[in-house]
């Protein structure tokens, strides 16, 4: 038995990510439709609509996060994949928060390069880009990936009955794992992590006391990398970041890269169980296991969503913004723009590859795509070499696609024996 076997508790694993439960809380999750159809009809008939993505959906839950509208200023919604990309490339016209970062506030997710422009997001980003880059991904791998996906998979294997539930039970712990082993947080206290996610003081508990222990001595891990990271000012002076610079990368780390890869890599599976054949394929031809996840990301990203504040009053693809207004930039129906996929409502893991915008684009694209895409194709090709029958349990509930934001499958019930 490994370490990772020894301090991963499945029982408190399920406990944390009940899927309803997360899913209900403010990412729409009480929505059970496919929008896509209305947001087909919405992009036929213009790139920019007046209204946030909510109201043109023609949801009212009020319970459900409406995609940050903010009272008092005007809302648009972007259709098109050509519209969606010009604003995503214009981050001056369109910034990515309508105030300054400020680091003197609380650590938060806002109060990071999330929410900066220009400069200083690039300066920001500079900082941690070298981790996050293509060639970095087997690092992430051997750092912590790969063993959690081991781990869970003789879970699996261990229940000895050939079923198996892969939404929770598999994708949700992968991610969170992920990056609390790069950070070096003990795999024992990772699922704390998970609960704090959405209570900040206590989440910095956790954290501080890393932070300070890899001030002394720093090792091969992403704190460390931001405490010896050397931020140059415009005057060319240059200094090391400061304890609320670090906790607020470390809260957007954590809330970037836990829901969105779990939530993927569900899609993905369900998208392969419930075609047969294209697993069939995949499972012959594994090089097409990376194609198939780029897929699902197009066909379904599980954000559909992210917003923009426009910084001066312009025309934009046929509508008036004024300045100060909200656009919704909605890459959902974006990735299935006819203008430039044929047949975008299939799930077509044949196609000739083509960008798409589930990592959003821009200088704010995910910066930790690489790293999802390497959890994916970690998890997913493990799936098929421990499990080689794998298919979906036809005596259980097929998994259905639920949620607006964060949209994801049900549970993913499967036999392998
Ligand atoms: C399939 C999983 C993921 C999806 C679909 C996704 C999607 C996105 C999107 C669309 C953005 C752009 C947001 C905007 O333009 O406002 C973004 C930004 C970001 N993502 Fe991801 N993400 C995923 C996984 C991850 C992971 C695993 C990490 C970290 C390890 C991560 C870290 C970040 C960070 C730090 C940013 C902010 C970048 C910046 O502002 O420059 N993401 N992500």
């Amino acid at each position: 038995m490994t370490a990772t076997q020894r301090l991963l508790d499945i029982n408190r694993v399920r406990e944390l990510f009940d899927l309803r439960g997360s899913l209900m809380d403010r990412t729409g999750g009480s929505y059970e439709d496919d929008p896509y159809p209305v947001w087909a009809e919405l992009r036929e008939r213009a790139p920019v609509h007046k209204g946030t993505l909510h109201q043109l959906t023609g949801i009212d839950d009020p319970f459900a996060f409406q995609g940050l509208p903010e009272s008092g200023r005007p809302h648009f919604s972007v259709f098109t994949h050509a519209a969606c990309n010009a604003a995503y490339r214009d981050n001056t016209l369109f910034a990515s928060s309508p105030q300054a970062v400020d680091f003197d506030s609380a650590p938060a997710v806002v109060n990071s390069m999330l929410s900066m422009g220009g400069e200083q997001h690039r300066r920001y980003r500079a900082l941690v880009q070298p981790s996050f880059v293509p060639q970095q991904a087997q690092w992430w791998v051997r750092h912590s990936i790969q063993e959690t996906v081991d781990t869970l998979i003789e879970y699996i294997l261990q229940q000895g009955q050939g079923r198996a539930e892969l939404n929770v039970d598999f994708c949700a712990a992968i991610p969170v794992l992920t990056i609390t082993g790069a950070f070096g947080i003990a795999v024992d206290r990772a699922l704390d992590v998970r609960a704090a996610l959405h209570d900040p003081p206590a989440l910095l508990e956790i954290i501080a006391p890393i932070v300070a222990a890899r001030r002394e001595n720093p090792g091969d891990d992403l704190i460390s990398v931001l405490v010896r990271a050397e931020l140059s000012e415009e005057d060319g002076t240059r200094h090391r970041l400061s304890d609320a610079e670090i906790y607020s990368f470390a809260l957007l780390l954590l809330a970037a890269g836990s829901g969105t890869t779990w939530k993927q890599m569900g899609i993905a599976l369900t998208a392969l169980l419930q075609r047969p054949a294209v697993l069939d394929a995949v499972r012959a031809d594994r090089a097409l296991l990376g194609p198939a996840i780029e897929e699902s990301l197009r066909w379904m990203p599980t954000d559909p969503m992210f917003s923009r504040w426009v910084t001066r009053d312009t025309d934009f693809f046929g509508t008036h913004l004024p300045r100060g207004s909200v656009v919704h930039l909605c890459v959902g129906p974006a990735n299935r723009d006819p203008a430039r996929w044929e047949r975008p409502d299939e799930f077509d893991i044949h196609r000739a590859p083509r960008a798409s915008l589930a990592f959003g684009g821009g200088p704010h694209i995910c910066l930790g795509m690489h790293v999802a895409r390497a959890e994916m194709m970690t998890g997913i090709g493990a799936l098929l070499d421990r499990l080689p029958a794998l298919r979906l349990d036809p005596g259980a509930p097929p998994p259905r696609y639920i949620g607006f934001y964060e949209r994801g499958a049900t549970e993913i019930p499967i036999e392998f024996g």
